[in-house]
C-alpha cells in the first residue's frame, strides 16, 4: 500500500483530481488517505468529506509557531504511515520539521515553468511579464520557496486572446492531468533522484 497525504488551502481542484484518480485505480495503486488544510472554510475541506477522505484541519493562529503545528501534522502522518506528501495549492512555507522527515517524499505543484515566476501569483506574474509560454512544474520540496529539484514540467501557451480566467483554466487542466500521473509514478517506484536530477521512468 502506498499512502498519500494531500495538503491544500483553497479550491481543491488538484485534490479532487488526485482523489478521483485513486478511486478509479489510476494512481499507481496509491490511496489518498488524508487532507491537511490550514483553512477550515476552504472548499477543499468539503471536497474531502464528499470523497470520504479524512481531514486534519487546523488554524495556524492557534499555534505559537509553524514548527508547533507541523509537529502535530508530522505525528498524524506517521501514525497513518504516509509515504508521500503532495502539496496542492498549500499556501504556507514548510519548515525543516516536515522537510527533513520527508526529504525526497514531498512534492509541490507550481503554476509556472520554474525557475521563472516563483512565489505568489505565478499566473499573474507571467501575464504581467508578457511571456508567450508558461506552464506548470512539479518539484521536490526543499527548504526554499519553489527551489526544489524539478520532477516534471509541461508548457502552456499564452495567446493574444487569453484572459486571466482562460489562462487559469488551461493551467488547471494541465495540472489536474499531470499531477496524478506524477503521483502514480512515485507509487509505482518509477522515480529516481540523484541530487537535482530526477528521472521519471516510463514518461
Ligand atoms: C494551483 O494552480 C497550484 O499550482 C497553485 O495553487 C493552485 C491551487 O488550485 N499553487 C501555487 O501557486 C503554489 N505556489 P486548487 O486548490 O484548485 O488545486
Amino acid at each position: 500500500m502506498f499512502r498519500v497525504a494531500v495538503f491544500a488551502s483553497g479550491q481543491g481542484s488538484n485534490f479532487q483530481a488526485l482523489a478521483d484518480a485513486a478511486a478509479a485505480g489510476r494512481l499507481g495503486g496509491a490511496t489518498v488517505d488524508l487532507l491537511v488544510c490550514d483553512k477550515p472554510e476552504a472548499p477543499v475541506v468539503k471536497r474531502a468529506e464528499a470523497a470520504g477522505v479524512d481531514t486534519f484541519v487546523f488554524r495556524p493562529k492557534e499555534y505559537d509557531s509553524r514548527e508547533a503545528y507541523e509537529t502535530e501534522i508530522k505525528a498524524e502522518l506517521e501514525s497513518r504511515g504516509i509515504d508521500l506528501i503532495v502539496l496542492a495549492g498549500y499556501m504556507r512555507l514548510i519548515t525543516p520539521v516536515l522537510v527533513e522527515s520527508y526529504s525526497g517524499r514531498m512534492v509541490n505543484i507550481h503554476p509556472s515553468l520554474l525557475p521563472a515566476f516563483a512565489g505568489k501569483d505565478a499566473i499573474g506574474q507571467a501575464l504581467d511579464y508578457g511571456v508567450k509560454l508558461t506552464g506548470i512544474t512539479v518539484h521536490l520540496v526543499d527548504g526554499g520557496m519553489d527551489t526544489g529539484a524539478v520532477v516534471a514540467q509541461q508548457a502552456v501557451e499564452i495567446t493574444a486572446e487569453d484572459s486571466r480566467e482562460s489562462l487559469e483554466a488551461k493551467i488547471h487542466a494541465a495540472e489536474t492531468k499531470l499531477y496524478p500521473e506524477v503521483v502514480a509514478a512515485f507509487a509505482e517506484g518509477r522515480v529516481t533522484v540523484e541530487g537535482r536530477k530526477v528521472t521519471l521512468v516510463g514518461r
